[in-house]
């Protein structure tokens, strides 16, 4: 295969690469069926990356002219063949893309166990219906349709709902509402920023544990996870300094204030350190924030945005946690560079974001509800913490773990010789489930740890998931029968 790489050309190399493939195809001088050399290898001859030979391959792909097996390379399409038959039922397993089957497959098994009608569930990290401001909201959402329900309803600019771009600028030091730009929930921030910063290959550092729906889109991206533990600090900093300096990652991907799942927060000086070295490297900090407004003791803390001097940090929020995730109403602020590419991406990804959600959690804030609601959870919370944590006191006690001042989640230390895998089997068959630590670590530590949301149910239920987490536990012990999930009713996303 014959083919000239020009490095003084404006053409990207990929794109010259692809394009003398493409010729040699069409001109049948490479016959169809014919194998392309690996990736490795004609990176080598050529003297490129292997990356910039796969992003070739790919497009090459994406035009249905070769086709990829694992373990068999990439080949040319022969022409009208492969597995469809005309007329039949399209084969979706052989056309999904799916680079991690594996662990999607794993992924989506538990997803169906966790969240079944018949248990008490202490595994979803959603906030608790019975909380919702209902009243409050209905008002609302009748006024804003009524006042300017026909342009909502007609289309909203890409960025997002003008006043609610103004009111979050206004909490923000140093931001306009041209900094602001809302979401889809914040996942599409994680989504759109991995899609505009992380090409296959790339590190993306993180703490671990972490979110698990940020790690499934780093990974779904082709990234490299590069991971820094979390330790009592939120994130340790020799580690950090080191994972940096190796790995070189394209975003440090951040939960600093009740970090999902461990409810750890970080100190004002590891924050303070946090970008010293991340600057030093020239790493941009993404800061997921969802949970620092549901503090429920202590003093609080600057987000990571507020201390940053250099314009590093891409701060990420949501109205998921805080007031309901049906608006799939999410918000981030970064450098202007950055709104830029995200426009183009948000365009394509789904052209703008809910416009009648973000009016009303616009109007709720004006009106000065979301503030009153804040009170309101706060103290539910608070309480709702306080009775699961006496209540695996008195039902698990062989149980570990540090109460959080705030946020969702009780990440406990199981004792001696279970794995939280193992429990969760047990568990549901008690009718219990909660998330183990081992899918939320990606350095593959976590086996005895599990994650128990306190704030979805009243004390009553908590104190029956409890007793229920305690049997389990105590059934384990005795080296009872490893219970057996039973079968799915339906499936919820894991957040
Ligand atoms: C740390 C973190 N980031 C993002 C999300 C997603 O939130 P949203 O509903 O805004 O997409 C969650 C939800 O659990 C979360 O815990």
């Amino acid at each position: 295969m014959r083919i000239a790489v020009d490095r003084e050309s404006a053409i990207p190399i990929h794109v010259q690469i692809a394009r003398a493939i493409r010729e040699q195809i069409l001109k049948g001088a490479i016959p169809r069926g014919g194998r392309l050399p690996p990736t490795r290898r004609l990176a080598e001859s050529l003297g490129v990356n292997r990356s910039t030979v796969v992003q070739a391959y790919q497009t090459l792909w994406s035009e249905g002219l070769v086709e990829g097996h694992v373990g068999r390379g990439t080949a040319v399409r022969p022409a009208g063949t492969g597995s469809r038959t005309p007329g039949a039922c399209p084969p979706w397993e052989t056309l999904f893309v799916l680079e991690r089957e594996e662990e999607d497959r794993e992924v989506r098994e538990f997803v169906r166990l966790i969240d079944r009608e018949d248990l008490i569930s202490l595994a979803a990290g959603l906030p608790a219906p019975d909380l919702y401001p209902m009243r409050d909201l209905r008002e609302v959402l009748d006024d804003v349709l009524a006042r300017e329900g026909k342009s909502l309803l007609h289309w909203c600019p890409v960025e997002g709902y003008g006043p609610l771009r103004e009111r979050l600028a206004e909490n923000v030091p140093g931001a306009t509402a041209g900094d602001v730009f809302l979401l889809s929930g914040s996942t599409q921030g994680i989504s759109l920023l991995t899609r505009v910063l992380v090409a296959p290959g790339d590190f993306v550092a993180v703490q671990s544990p972490t979110y698990l729906g940020a790690l499934q889109m780093f990974r779904s991206a082709g990234a490299r996870i590069a991971s820094v533990p979390v330790g009592e600090e939120g994130i340790d900093l020799d580690m950090l300094e080191s994972v940096l300096s190796r790995t070189r990652p394209k975003i440090l991907y951040v939960i600093p204030s009740f970090q999902n799942p461990t409810g750890v927060t970080m100190g004002l000086e590891t924050r303070k350190g946090l970008l010293e070295i991340a600057s030093r490297h020239a790493v941009p900090v993404l800061e997921d924030d969802p949970y620092s407004l549901l503090r429920y003791e202590g003093e609080d803390v600057p987000t990571l945005r507020e201390l940053d001097t250099r314009g590093h940090v891409l701060y990420l929020s949501t109205f998921s946690k805080i007031l309901v995730p049906g608006f799939r109403v999410g918000w981030l602020t970064a450098p202007s560079p950055v709104i830029e590419r995200l426009r183009t991406a948000k365009h394509l990804t789904d052209l703008f974001t809910n416009s009648v959600g973000q009016a009303v959690v616009s109007e709720f804030i004006e009106r000065g509800f979301l503030d009153k609601h804040l009170a309101a959870v706060r103290d539910a919370y608070r309480k709702r913490r306080d009775a699961m944590v006496r209540a695996l006191r008195r039902h698990a006690p062989q149980l570990a773990f540090t109460v959080p001042e705030g946020g969702y989640f009780v990440w406990a230390t199981l004792p001696p010789g279970i794995s939280g895998r193992e429990l969760l089997r047990e568990a549901l068959t008690k009718r219990v489930s909660f998330i183990h630590g081992e899918v939320f670590c990606p350095d593959g530590t976590g086996r005895d740890r599990i994650r128990i949301n306190f704030a979805s149910h009243p004390p009553e239920i908590a104190e029956e998931g409890a007793r229920r987490l305690g049997s389990a536990l105590r059934a384990l012990r005795r080296g009872g029968r490893r219970g057996r999930p039973e079968q799915e009713v339906s499936a919820r996303p894991i957040v």
